[in-house]
This record gives C-alpha cells, sequence and structure tokens, in this order.
C-alpha cells in the first residue's frame, strides 16, 4: 500500500444529512464530518481557540461555527475567518465508498 493511501471508516453516509456536522474518531484523532449540500468535508474537531469541538457548531453553509466563541472556519479548506481563533484548522481527504465515509489522517 503506498504512503497516503490508508483510509479508515468513520461513519455511515446515511448518519451525515445535508447542513449536518458529526463528530467521530480515526485512529484516536478526534474529527468532525461536515455535509455541504451532500458532499463530505473533513477536519479537525478541536477548535485552535480554545477547547471546544466544532461538531457541537453550527455549519452554516461551508462554514463552521464554534460553540464556544463562535470563531468561524471553512471548512473545505480549514481556512480560519478572523478573531478570536489563532490559526487554520487542518483538513484531511474524504471519501464515500458504498455507504461508509473514509477519511485518511495520515500520510
Ligand atoms: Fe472556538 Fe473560542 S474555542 S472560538
Amino acid at each position: 500500500m503506498a504512503d497516503g493511501d490508508h483510509w479508515v471508516t468513520v461513519a455511515r453516509r446515511t448518519a451525515l444529512g445535508a447542513g449536518e456536522v458529526l463528530g467521530v474518531e480515526a485512529e484516536g484523532k478526534p474529527i468532525a464530518l461536515y455535509n455541504v449540500d451532500g458532499a463530505i468535508y473533513a477536519s479537525d474537531n478541536l477548535c485552535t481557540h480554545a477547547f471546544a469541538h466544532l461538531s457541537d457548531g453550527w455549519l452554516d453553509g461551508d462554514v463552521i461555527e464554534c460553540p464556544l466563541h463562535a470563531g468561524r472556519f471553512e471548512v473545505k479548506t480549514g481556512k480560519g475567518l478572523g478573531p478570536p481563533i489563532p490559526g487554520d484548522i487542518k483538513t484531511y481527504p474524504v471519501r464515500v465508498v458504498g455507504d461508509d465515509i473514509q477519511v485518511q489522517v495520515s500520510g
């Protein structure tokens, strides 16, 4: 298997409706999954500002708003959209295989 070709099944596709965000774990790493108009994206689930799970926040289009201090990130790129957040979140490759959502957290 080539480097970066390691996919981890983290959820059923049917568990994530359009406009929803779901917190999962991939190899011990907290990951947030987002459904933006039927396309799935994945990022770190922890905010870069303080200890908050983005999966407890609100998905507005392709922007997730942190539940604690309303920091906002673009879920497709992980880009932070301004104060109070100090930095971007990491995003991960996602694919859907049958009814499984798979992410690539290593490589
Ligand atoms: Fe996310 Fe403060 S913990 S904005």
